[in-house]
């Protein structure tokens, strides 16, 4: 086991290296790959600090490549790396199958120890003409003996030692905000990686911090997934806040177009802790409808209740009862009611 795993390390970080070099020193990589991480404005510095690199539009450079210097095709297949061709093995032909990422800029994913463990990997364009039309944005390596999508976070071996310093974590949806904020100077980031968080993730967040912020891409989508799940958060004793962004904008975006003090005096400002933001947007939700009311008030009692600090949890009942405009006594009791059938 433990040898399996050391042999996809070295393979994932030979690939790291190929697509690095595929990037810096060759035509194709600089006039293609080079030229869209210049025009998304990542400065050479921080694309060297996150290891990005380019993959050819080829059926198989890197398999070749690979199988030249002597891996096998099984652990490329392993690795995520090979999509293995059907019947091709037992042909015994050359050709294993291809590469899994082709024509597309990567963004290496680490573990905590830094060690690469999948990729990411972005087409170049996404208009509706030609190629970029039928692929999806993202493609991501598969789970692996060494990738587990749901227990990582993009960026968190290089933003451990800030969230530590800081006492805080900025938790975002996708690669580009983490490298874009490391670039502005917020180093206290990682992504989700478009996923709905796991207990695995915050757990691995806890690990350096309890104080959480969520910064979703604003639109109905990321508030959903904003609210999904977060009990979760609560229950593992952290302290979450949330900030949403102006529609149709993400941390990268923003952070490009507002640069990074305004950003961060509006991470300041549209700051809403978990439990006042879901309040708020459930009673949205609810409009003057009684029923719905009853529901947004059972589904409030039902977070706060989460939170296993006593002190913490009274602080929201007083909160939240102000908002719903209902009695406080009266939330703290169903609250009581409903601990009771918990346990
Ligand atoms: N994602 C994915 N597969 C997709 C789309 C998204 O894995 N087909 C994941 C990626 O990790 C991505 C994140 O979800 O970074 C957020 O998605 P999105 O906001 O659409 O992408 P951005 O990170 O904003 O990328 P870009 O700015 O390049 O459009
Ligand atoms: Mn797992
Ligand atoms: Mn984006
Ligand atoms: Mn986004
Ligand atoms: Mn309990």
């Amino acid at each position: 086991r433990q040898n399996a795993r050391e042999s996809l390390y070295i393979i994932l970080n030979f690939a790291k290296n190929f697509y690095l070099q595929q990037l810096h020193d060759t035509d194709e990589g600089q006039s293609i790959g080079l030229s869209y991480f210049r025009e998304r404005g990542f400065t050479n510095d921080i694309q060297k600090k996150f290891e990005l690199g380019y993959s050819p539009d080829t059926w198989d450079a890197f398999t070749k490549e690979a199988l030249n210097k002597g891996y096998t095709a099984d652990i490329l297949e392993k690795a995520g790396l090979l999509i293995h061709k059907e019947g091709s093995r037992a042909a015994g032909r050359q050709t294993a199958g291809y590469d899994r990422f082709r024509g597309r800029v990567i963004f290496p994913i680490h573990n905590v120890a830094g060690k690469v463990i999948a990729f990411g990997a972005r087409i170049l364009k996404t208009d509706k003409s030609g190629k970029g039309a039928s692929q999806p944005k993202y493609l991501n390596s598969p789970e692996t003996e060494v990738y587990h999508k749901s227990d990582i976070l993009y960026g968190i071996f290089q933003a451990k030692n800030a969230i530590r310093q800081l006492e805080a974590c900025y938790l975002v949806e996708g690669y580009t905000d983490v490298v874009s904020l490391h670039q502005a100077g917020i180093e206290n980031v990682v992504a989700s990686s478009g996923t709905s968080l796991t207990i695995e993730q915050i757990r691995l967040i806890g690990r350096f911090t309890p104080n959480i912020t969520i910064l979703y891409d604003g639109d109905v989508a990321g508030i959903k997934a904003a609210l999904r799940g977060l009990d979760l958060v609560l229950e593992e004793g952290l302290n979450v806040s949330i900030v949403l962004f102006p529609d149709g904008e993400d941390p990268d975006s923003y952070v490009r177009r507002v640069g990074a003090e305004a950003f961060k005096e509006y991470l300041k400002k549209a700051s809403k802790d978990f439990i006042t933001f879901k309040t708020e947007t459930l009673l949205q939700d609810a409009g003057n409808d009684p029923f719905r009311l009853a529901a947004v008030i059972g589904d409030v009692v039902n977070s706060i209740i989460k939170i296993p600090d006593a002190i913490k949890r009274q602080v929201f009942f007083h909160r939240t009862s102000e908002m719903m405009k209902v009695d406080e006594q009266m939330l703290i009791s169903e609250g009581n009611k409903l601990l009771r059938k918990l346990h």
